[in-house]
């Protein structure tokens, strides 16, 4: 057992897009567990594009992270030492607290087993929390109904790719957006969903709505926003009377330095009915049950597959972030911490 860990620390907030020079690694001691506390050994963490938010020091739904302190994040992970902690030595968890960090103490609030019929490192990826906000922000906020067209941005994502393939198993039409032929292709032939576009061949809104007009015959029904700019001016062109936005991310926004103007056609949410909804995934924990049955359900039966970009080692942590924005990775972004045993 090493008596110290390394960590990721948050050195300056960046300004635009996260550089390296914001990010620090630091060697810490290995914390000892107290009194109903518990030793856990980071295995996978999840880099998310919320943490971007999290990098600012304005107010928003999750508190900032502090400068000289380290990150935050998803994990999963094992109990190494358990000092009368809600879990066994030897229990794989997942959960909030963990990540961007080698090891760390925790009494276990928040945390879960994870399911030992799915690979761990999907107890942060579509059987954990980007899966769940597919689920909800789709069936829940979207309610789309069998036969209708639903659009998906970042569709080859973590969050995107779960919400075609819902879609799908919910009888939709499903059009994908997303940013190479590559991640186009595996949408099509895996997925199975019936039309998709890469939007880097399309370039301004006029452009991407043309292409997405061509697989959307009927019009969209619900259009589930991932990316915000021309993707949601093009989307509000092509929703129908009573159309929904499951407003989930607006990535293309996240780095902006200057606030960007709105979409120039939005007063068609009035004359069309649209109901436009955001949501945040944590107001929506009574829903995990049901998540979690039909999840590993789905997963079981082949019907939700995906794909995963591994970064190896916490130190390359600020470089999978960083590729989130740069359209980096394919389906869920991880980073490998440490083996599956120790
Ligand atoms: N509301 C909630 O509670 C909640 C929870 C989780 C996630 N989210 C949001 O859901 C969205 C997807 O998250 P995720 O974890 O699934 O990430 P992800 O889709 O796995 O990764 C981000 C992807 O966004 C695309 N992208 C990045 N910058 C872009 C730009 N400027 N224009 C167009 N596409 C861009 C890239 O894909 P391409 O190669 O296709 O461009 C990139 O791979 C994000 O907006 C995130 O903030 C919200």
């Amino acid at each position: 057992m090493p008596r110290t860990a390394r960590e990721i620390r948050l050195k300056s907030r960046p300004v635009g897009m996260p550089a390296p020079e914001n990010f620090e690694l630091a060697e810490v001691p290995i914390p000892e567990p107290g009194p109903g506390q518990m030793l856990i050994r980071t295995i996978w963490m999840s880099v998310d594009p919320y943490m971007r938010g999290r990098m600012s020091d304005r107010k928003s739904y999750a508190p900032p992270f502090e400068v000289g302190k380290a990150m935050d994040g998803r994990f999963v992970g094992e109990v190494m030492e358990s000092n009368g902690g809600r879990f066994p030595k030897g229990t794989f968890v997942a959960g909030m607290g963990g990540g961007w960090k080698e090891y760390h103490v925790a009494d276990g609030k928040g945390l879960f087993q994870a399911n030992p019929d799915i690979p761990l490192q999907a107890h942060i990826g579509t059987y954990g929390m980007p899966g769940m906000t597919a689920y909800v922000g789709l069936l829940d906020i979207g309610q789309p109904k069998p036969g209708e067209t639903v659009l998906v941005s970042a569709a080859s994502g973590a969050v995107g790719a779960v919400v075609c393939q819902i879609a799908k198993i919910k009888g939709c039409r499903v059009v994908g957006v997303a940013g190479s032929d590559e991640k186009c292709a595996w949408l099509k032939e895996t997925a199975g969903v019936d039309g998709t576009v890469n939007y880097k061949h399309h370039k301004g809104a006029d452009a991407l709505e043309a292409a997405i007009a061509e697989h959307c015959p009927d019009g969209v029904d619900v259009y589930f926003e991932n990316v915000g700019g021309d993707h949601l001016t093009a989307a509000l062109n092509l929703l129908n009377q009573h159309g929904r936005i499951a407003a989930c991310g607006m990535i293309a926004r996240y780095n902006d330095a200057d606030p960007q103007p709105g979409p120039p056609n939005m007063f068609l949410v009035v004359g069309k009915r649209i109901r436009m909804q955001g949501f945040i995934i944590s107001d929506h924990n009574d829903r995990i049950p049901d998540f979690n049955r039909d999840m590993a359900q789905w997963i079981k039966e082949g019907k939700v597959k995906w794909r995963e970009t591994v970064f190896e080692g916490l130190e390359r942590a600020p470089e999978a972030f960083m590729g989130l924005f740069k359209g980096e990775n394919f389906g869920k972004m991880l980073v490998r911490v440490g083996p599956d045993r120790a």
